[in-house]
């Protein structure tokens, strides 16, 4: 087998890897690369990659670039795991968080354009757009400021002010669409000719998913290559899902890990298309999901494309599908502040996942489990209310605290 290889993952159809790619042109299926494992095991060692510095660049065999020069970063570190207080969680002994708020504008979706732009400034793109719930815009407008390329970016109206400012600031053309995530995506294909632009939609392109992979390869060494049981991630259009599993596959192909762990999503009750179909045992979402809204904006994704392979890793892994309501995110985003962890309503979403499905015995006492928390809450603090008003005001002179 070559060293690299795109295929599409619903018809097996072969593409260069060379070439930019969008969709499978035979089908419409999503692309993903495909990579000589045996090789990648007879170049690099465990004991190897302990000696490299912990990036998240650390795995190049394991990523698309011709080289490391192609590297387009702003310093990726490896993003802490932290051990839930034990005391925290009744009835379950194991349970941690991953906090992917350290990466560069807060969020996961750094992971996915830090490859995705790498490897298009590579293959000579200079203009990317991108429909966004907010963040995935906010993380291209940061690598593509420091790559040198055109960003526009094109998201729902209610995408959160601060996002919004940072797009703006980092550079990005913006553009508010009244409506959802779905309808920024068949504005950018409309004007895709006219603006010849690289659209870098979530899954129809096979560059952002690659870099989601990191985090299985983080987890893994993390855990000392013996992974969590089950990890819960907050899923909307399901790259970052589909990104976990597809490299836990890779490390087990390898032979570095015995196992992927069981892939948990949630979904808001507000939006929850892939859970419906995941319980109804559809192999696909057939259709958008109506009136969707949700504080956790990340996702509020009515139509996911390649619901398919997100179902799949689910089916695979022997996985779950939940949804929360909007009051259960926010309460648990308080109880996570309170332990000093800064989550964002989408990352808080896996908390009340786990207290939900704990309550449905899913889980063994003893099992680990990892909360996947896929961004901080800065841009979101205006979903927490207080009263200003009713906060003591104490002028310089103050006597007392009453
Ligand atoms: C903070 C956050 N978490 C989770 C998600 C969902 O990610 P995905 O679309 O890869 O499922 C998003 C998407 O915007 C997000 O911004
Ligand atoms: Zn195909």
């Amino acid at each position: 087998m070559p060293d690299l290889q795109v295929q599409c993952s619903r018809c097996g159809e072969e593409f260069p890897p060379d070439k930019v790619l969008t969709v499978c042109t035979k089908c419409g299926g999503a692309l993903l690369f495909r990579y000589d494992l045996q090789r990648v095991a007879n170049t690099v060692s465990k004991d190897g990659l302990k000696k490299r510095s912990d990036s998240f660049w650390k795995f190049i065999e394991l990523l698309p670039l011709s080289s490391a020069q192609s590297i387009v970063s702003l310093g990726e570190p490896y993003t802490p795991v932290l051990r839930f207080p034990q005391s925290s969680i009744e009835g379950l002994e194991n349970v941690y968080v991953k906090d992917d708020g350290r990466l560069p504008t807060g969020t996961f979706k750094a992971r996915g354009m830090a490859v995705g732009v790498s490897k298009l400034k590579e293959l000579g793109i200079r203009r990317i757009a991108v429909p966004s719930a907010g963040n995935a815009g906010a993380a291209l407008a940061a690598y593509g400021a420091r790559a040198g390329l055109e960003v526009y970016a094109f998201m729902p109206k209610d995408v959160p002010q601060a996002i919004l400012k940072e797009c703006i600031y980092l550079g990005a053309k913006v553009y508010l669409v009244n409506g959802s995530i779905n309808d920024a995506g068949e504005i950018v294909k409309k004007f895709e000719p006219k603006y010849d632009w690289f659209s870098i939609s979530t899954n129809k392109q096979p560059y952002r998913v690659e870099g989601y992979k990191a985090i299985a390869f983080e987890i893994a060494e993390q855990f000392n290559w013996n992974p969590p049981d089950s990890i819960i991630f907050p899923t909307g259009g399901g790259e970052g899902v589909i990104g976990l599993w597809k490299g836990f596959k890779e490390l087990t192909d390898i032979g570095w890990t015995k196992k992927t762990p069981r892939i948990i999503i949630v979904q808001s009750t507000g939006c929850a298309p892939l859970v419906k179909a995941f319980i109804n045992n559809e192999p696909e979402v057939k259709e958008p999901w109506q009136k969707a809204h949700t504080i956790a904006t990340g996702l509020n994704v009515p139509f996911p494309y390649a619901s398919y392979l997100i179902l799949r890793a689910l089916r695979e892994t022997n996985g779950k599908a939940t949804e929360v309501k909007d009051e259960e995110v926010i309460s648990s985003m308080k109880t996570l502040f309170r332990k000093g962890i800064y989550a964002c309503p989408e990352a808080a979403a896996t908390l009340a996942a786990l207290e939900k499905l704990k309550n449905q015995d899913t889980f063994d006492r003893g099992e680990s489990i990892l909360l996947y928390l896929t961004g901080n809450a800065t841009k979101y603090l205006d979903v927490l209310k207080i009263r200003k008003e009713q906060l003591p005001v104490l002028g310089p002179n103050a006597s007392s605290l009453d």
